[in-house]
């Protein structure tokens, strides 16, 4: 349309200078760089108007040349998990774009997950695994390091893959239920930055165990493809009996992918073979695409779960467990490993768990999860601001630094219960871990791998790295 009746160029020859600007339309009048050339070319031809707009090749090649330099220095630096700007640019960034702690939890996962398809998700450039110095052996397996990522941050395992990329060697999905609940209403997840601590009360929200099994088959799927294995029925079960030389959960070498599995809320904690169900439906479908199956009967959200730690109904729902995942269909099983609570710790409890794990035949423990307790302030932190106080009376389990000293005591009391000779147990320690100081603490106490979550939300995607190095520190290596 503007062109009807913009007038053309040639028309308006022999008229001066400031007429003709008086005649353009009022947008071209506003485009200095146009105005000022068409002033200052009285009578010369549209042709070399237009031949002084083009660049010379030289100097378009320099422009492209140092885009395409900036582009990838850019790609380089901000897909390298060494980068600072992760944790003191992207952290705060999404700190402050989503006030809402679950807000920035999907958006971190959302954020992975797409980076990750178009790979240009933050990895270990650095490769801090590869002299093999950190490596530890768990469950008949060389990890490439001790170190996780605990349950609850990737809940629907959707970004298994982008989380072993940032340096972890277990990564916990999960916590699944058979069925799909919501959790617990929102707002239901908080944080109390002055002490990097957080408090949750999600309750479990899960789009269950056929969602996550119908997620992590169509993982191995592509896997299986490939690796020139065929997208097929028979391409997963080569690559699920281990003719690809990797672990059947994790598709990666000197990694192990363990999946949570928990209880739908509205199961009556009292009926426990109901409860065993719920569990066995969680394990037939998923254990196949696990390494590790994680019992959960910790989480401090789900009304009455913690009671299912005492000796009796514990016993039951493991060996139903146990019993499940000797079942599938699959060369070598998942160990299973259960995940109790740090603040069911009396002498009588931590005894009963542990007769548990051994009538059930378990292969380990994970000390701990969040805890009903709220710790006072990490010594050397910030004062809490009067919010913080009141984020304190919300309901839910605490996680964060605080719980450190608690999380070394319980597994240097799990590890001396668990080492009998015929059939130690394996230890995995989470709670409050944020450091390689710590990590080396922990695995002193008595653990093989230190699992981290809420250290990752506040220290960001190299968090992993970086506690690797300070490992690395520790042990004068
Ligand atoms: C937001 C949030 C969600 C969590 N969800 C789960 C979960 O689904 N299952 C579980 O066993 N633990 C869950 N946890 C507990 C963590 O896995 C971990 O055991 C706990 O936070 C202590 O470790 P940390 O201090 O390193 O965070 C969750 C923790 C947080 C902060």
């Amino acid at each position: 349309m503007a062109s009807s009746y913009m007038p053309r160029l040639h028309q308006l020859k022999g008229i001066s200078a400031a007429s003709r600007t008086a005649y353009l339309p009022h947008t071209s009048r506003s485009i200095p760089t146009f105005s000022k050339r068409f002033a200052s070319t009285e009578a010369e031809p549209i042709a070399t108007i237009t031949k002084k707009k083009k660049k010379s090749p030289v100097r378009k090649f320099i422009f492209r040349t140092s885009l395409a330099f900036v582009l990838f220095g850019g790609y380089l630096y901000f897909t390298d998990t060494r980068a600072s700007a992760h944790r003191y640019i992207a952290v705060p960034l999404v700190r402050w774009l989503y006030p809402d702690a679950e807000d920035a939890h999907h958006a971190g996962v959302a954020a992975l997950k797409e980076l990750y398809k178009l790979g240009l998700h933050p990895r270990e450039r650095s490769s801090p695994d590869l002299d093999g110095k950190l490596g530890t052996e768990v469950f008949g397996y060389t990890l490439s390091n001790p170190l996780g990522i605990s349950g609850g941050l990737d809940k629907h395992a959707e970004i298994p893959d982008p989380l072993f990329a940032l340096g972890a060697a277990v990564v916990e999905v999960g916590g699944t239920t058979p069925l799909p609940q919501d959790g617990n209403p929102k707002p239901r997840v908080f944080r109390v930055v002055s002490q990097s601590g957080m408090i949750n009360r999600y309750g479990l929200n899960s789009k269950g165990a056929d969602h996550m099994a119908k997620v992590l088959k169509q993982r191995v799927r592509e896997f299986a493809y490939a690796s020139g294995f065929g997208y097929s029925d028979a391409g997963e079960e080569r690559v699920l009996n281990g003719e690809a030389g990797v672990p059947p959960g994790s598709l990666n070498e000197g990694k192990l992918l363990a999946v949570q599995v928990a209880k739908n809320k509205l199961t009556p904690e009292s009926d426990i073979a109901a409860v065993t169900g719920d569990y066995v439906y969680c394990v037939d479908r998923l254990a196949p695409y696990a390494d590790i199956v994680v019992v959960n009967v910790s989480s401090p959200n789900t009304p009455g779960l913690r009671g299912l730690q005492a000796a009796g109904p514990l016993t039951e729902i493991l060996k139903g467990v146990v019993g499940a995942a000797k079942r599938i269909d699959r060369k070598t099983k998942p160990f299973v490993m259960v995940k109790v609570s740090p603040d069911e710790d009396s002498e009588e409890q931590v005894d009963g768990i542990c007769h548990a794990v051994r009538e059930s035949g378990v292969d380990g423990v994970i000390v701990g999860n969040t805890t009903n307790r709220r710790p006072g302030p990490v010594p050397n932190g910030y004062p809490l601001s009067s919010k913080e106080k009141q984020t304190l009376t919300e309901t839910g389990g605490y996680s964060g630094p605080q719980l450190f000293e608690r999380t070394v005591a319980l597994v240097s009391r799990y590890k001396q219960k668990l080492s009998d000779a015929e059939s130690p147990k394996t230890i995995f320690a989470s709670g409050g871990i944020t450091n390689g100081k710590q990590a080396q603490k922990v695995l002193d106490a008595g653990a093989s791998v230190a699992m981290m979550y809420t250290a990752i939300t506040y220290g960001g995607t190299g968090t992993l790295t970086r506690v690797k190095n300070e490992l690395r520190q520790e042990r004068n290596i």
